[in-house]
């Protein structure tokens, strides 16, 4: 990798299963660019523990989450794929970026209240999850995050702790900018809200067809517009809008049949990457991990030294 490239980073947490959402809004993003940046993909596994008690759900998401990148055609040669917890940097930045911040500020994040309202529990991790958020993206000396429109606060937040520890302490960290594709920022789940992990509104990146088949026959469609307004907001991620037109008119008034249509072509979206996914095994996602985190802290390293001497705890 040339040392002139940009740098590129994104993250998801190994909190459940993803599905379509996170992949319009955040893996194609990344996979759309990748190559031409030095990339980082992450698995935030930290992050999960503010939702997640379960050890062996998260052990079983980590590995999960890792055969996703994979499956979808992310190159462990080409991007550094590693885990937040193989590497202790993370830990000791977030600690120093909770340090710059107040709490009157995390309380405004969106994220953070949204989650609160919908019943998680809010612990302090919960809380300060913006912060560590940060230094993930930090350390790599990140200029891209590619996200979807939910992050966005979040990624000021981390511009907002960077900013705070260079104003205390010299110009020593990068001010990270979001990625945000227009079309795909929100992509709705079958009930036509934000489709999200916690609101069993998904259709699975990995369904198989009958689960994809199930979710999108569920898909509420009582629109009064000229056609179903939630089945076409989905499709409109697959074809082009000239493609849907004539398909969108001649079966007018006949949402059965667009709901076909639709779970036709995620079928065919999904089938070679479901297929290529079953060939990844738990053995092979060790190995991309291991050497990943190798990668990643060649980089991590360098800038924790700085910060460490900065702030007076190297002695
Ligand atoms: P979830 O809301 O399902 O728990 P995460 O918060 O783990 O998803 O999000 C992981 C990534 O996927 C983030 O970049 C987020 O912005 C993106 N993302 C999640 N849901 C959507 C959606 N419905 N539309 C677009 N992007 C999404
Ligand atoms: N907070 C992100 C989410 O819920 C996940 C995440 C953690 C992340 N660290 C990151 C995303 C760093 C981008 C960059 O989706």
């Amino acid at each position: 990798m040339s040392e002139t490239k940009k740098r590129l980073l994104t993250g998801l947490q190994s909190s459940g299963t993803l599905h379509i959402g996170n992949y319009f809004g955040a893996l194609k993003p990344f996979l759309d660019i990748y190559q031409d940046y030095e990339s980082y993909l992450m698995v935030a596994d930290y992050h999960a523990l503010t939702s997640l008690r379960n050890p062996d759900e998260l052990r079983n998401n980590i590995y999960n989450v890792v055969k996703d990148y994979l499956a979808v055609g992310v190159d462990p040669e080409k991007a550094i794929i590693f885990r937040q917890s193989d590497n202790q940097d993370h830990m000791e930045l977030g600690w120093i970026f909770d340090c710059m911040v107040t709490v009157p500020f995390l309380m405004q994040a969106h994220s953070y209240k949204d989650k609160v309202a919908k019943g998680l529990e809010p612990n302090a991790g919960l809380f300060t999850y913006p912060m560590l958020q940060a230094a993930d993206i930090a350390l790599y000396d990140i200029d891209v995050v590619p996200v979807g429109e939910d992050q966005r606060q979040h990624l000021e937040y981390s511009r907002e702790a960077v900013g705070k520890f260079n104003r205390a302490y010299g110009d020593i960290l990068k001010e990270p900018k979001e990625l945000i594709y227009d079309n795909v920022g929100v992509v709705p789940g079958t009930d036509g809200a934000k489709m999200s992990k916690s609101y069993g509104n998904t259709i699975p990146l990995f369904g198989s067809k009958e689960e994809i088949e199930k979710a999108v026959m569920s898909i509420v469609t009582d629109s009064e517009g000229k056609h179903p307004e939630h089945v076409y907001n989905i499709h409109k991620l697959l074809k082009t809008e000239e493609d849907l037109a004539s398909l969108y008119e001649e079966k007018q008034g006949r949402y059965g049949d667009l709901k076909k249509a639709l779970a036709e072509d995620l079928e065919k979206f999904i089938a070679p990457m479901r297929e290529r996914r079953e060939q990844i095994t738990d053995d092979d996602v060790k190995k991309v991990l291991a050497e990943g985190v190798e990668r990643a802290k060649e980089m991590s390293h360098k800038t924790i030294q700085k910060v460490r001497s900065a702030v007076g705890i190297n002695l």
